[in-house]
């Protein structure tokens, strides 16, 4: 059933350019995915919809992009040169490689082989700068984009002189060497983050963390995500990541299962005072009332984002006899609208279409379709969850209307073409997180 469901849509996916498998004619890449035209639209919907939320519209937050190479000292200073590792076995007769808390029983679940010791095996991706291949000369792909926020620290101080609290945003790729295959773009070896650190009073961190337990559930709901499908799951003592004091993850109910979403952490001073020790700058912060120093504690609220992108093809994937469709938000769907011609051979009615077409695209992503009938130009738009439909007609010529039809109702309306562009401007703020956080 699990399969099935994740099948349909990994299909659909492939079929209409949202996610094809990485280096495909090469059959293919374990654990790496490439984003087509439909999925590279989503993903940036994702994340101007996260930079808008999270970055513009806070007053205390301040975005960085930093460098996926840096020194091999930040990853020894924050404890991922050394902890950053899963417990590996291998088969001693195939000498294919699991984690040990995955295998049940003590047989290789591939060739039923003798597994060895579990061993520890680090995530990072290892290269070298430079033409010598030697461990002078090593570095590693960064495993989390949080370190650039906290090996800026001091440049951010300097330069916003930012009072407490406030945070560090970022989004960028981050690299993990997973051995266990992913379910489709669950576990990749390469992936996005979207991530602050919230920098906080020490005694302040309950709150923070509180606070960021709710926006991160209403973003979420925001991006129209099923509620229900949603929980919190609070790291045990023994799951936490080597930096965290308290982590707590939301979970999606996948078709394969619950799943980590999102995490939020609390790590503590841990990373500034391991940086502050390790390069020897002081990275306290001088509060302006008291003149005190001391290492602000941090509660870091991190977003996957093709982990979101999943979580919204799944949650809004659904078939009937007739069709499939993909009931996304407006907001994250790749194109708000498709415009089409009724027919494609009259000229007049062509020209009328790409002139719409044109003024629509210059503010919402619009797509075009003249082929076919109108019925399955409708379907196609279905499957990849364009909300709303425009078909120019003969009439149109005549009464300057179109038609425009609606993804979930199926309903029809005439609108007038000089008011196209409010009555999408209105759909679209029903979506808006401001607007009570629609599904
Ligand atoms: N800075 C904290 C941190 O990196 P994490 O829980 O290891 O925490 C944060 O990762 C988020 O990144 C996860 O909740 C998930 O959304 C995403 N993520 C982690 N590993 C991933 C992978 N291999 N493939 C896709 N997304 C991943």
């Amino acid at each position: 059933m699990a399969n099935d469901v994740m099948q349909k849509i990994t299909s659909l996916a492939k079929r209409r350019g949202f996610v094809f498998q990485g280096s495909e004619i090469y059959g293919g890449l374990a654990n790496t995915w490439d984003y087509g035209p439909l999925g590279a639209r989503m993903l940036q919907n994702i994340r101007n919809l996260w930079w808008e939320q999270f970055v513009d519209q806070s007053d205390n937050t301040y975005p960085v992009e930093s460098g996926i190479i840096k020194s091999p000292k930040v990853w020894e200073a924050s404890g991922h040169t050394e902890s950053f590792a899963d417990p590996l076995v291998e088969c001693k007769k195939c000498h294919h490689r699991f984690r040990d808390d995955h295998v049940k029983g003590d047989k290789c679940p591939d060739c039923s082989g003798e597994l060895t010791e579990a061993r520890q095996f680090n995530m990072m991706f290892k290269t070298f700068v430079g033409v010598v291949e030697e461990k002078a000369n090593t570095v590693y792909l960064r495993p989390e984009t949080a370190q650039g926020m906290f090996v800026n620290f001091k440049n951010i101080l300097t330069t916003e002189r930012p009072t407490l609290p406030f945070g560090v945003a970022q989004i960028g790729k981050a690299f993990r060497n997973e051995i266990t295959p992913g379910n489709f773009i669950f576990r990749t070896l390469e992936f996005e983050q979207m991530e602050i650190e919230y920098f906080v009073q020490p005694e302040n961190w309950e709150e923070s963390f509180e606070e960021w337990k709710k926006l991160m559930w209403q973003w979420l709901v925001g991006l129209g995500v099923n509620e229900k499908k949603m929980k919190w799951r609070a790291h045990k003592k023994d799951e936490l990541s080597h930096y965290s004091k308290r982590t707590e993850d939301i979970e999606f109910e996948f078709p394969w299962g619950w799943g980590e979403l999102y995490g939020l952490a609390y790590r503590g001073d841990f990373d500034l005072k391991n940086h502050s020790e390790k390069s020897g700058e002081d990275l306290q912060y001088e509060d302006p009332k008291t003149s005190k120093r001391f290492f602000p504690h941090v509660v870091e609220p991190t977003f996957g984002l093709n982990r979101t992108l999943l979580t919204l093809l799944v949650d809004a994937y659904s078939e009937d006899k007739e069709r499939k469709v993909l009931k996304l938000s407006p907001k994250v769907a790749p194109y708000k609208v498709a415009v089409f011609p009724l027919v494609a051979n009259k000229n007049d009615i062509v020209r009328k279409a790409r002139e719409i077409h044109k003024v629509l695209s210059s503010e919402f992503a619009a797509a075009w379709d003249d082929r076919g009938n109108i019925g399955k130009r409708y379907f196609a738009q279905d499957e990849i969850g364009t909300p709303w439909c425009i078909t120019v007609d003969h009439q149109t010529l005549e009464d300057d209307q179109v038609t425009i039809r609606d993804r979930d109702t199926a309903k029809q309306e005439r609108v007038a073409v000089d008011k196209l562009s409010d009555w999408f401007h209105n759909k679209l703020s029903l979506f808006s997180f401001e607007n009570g956080l629609n599904k």
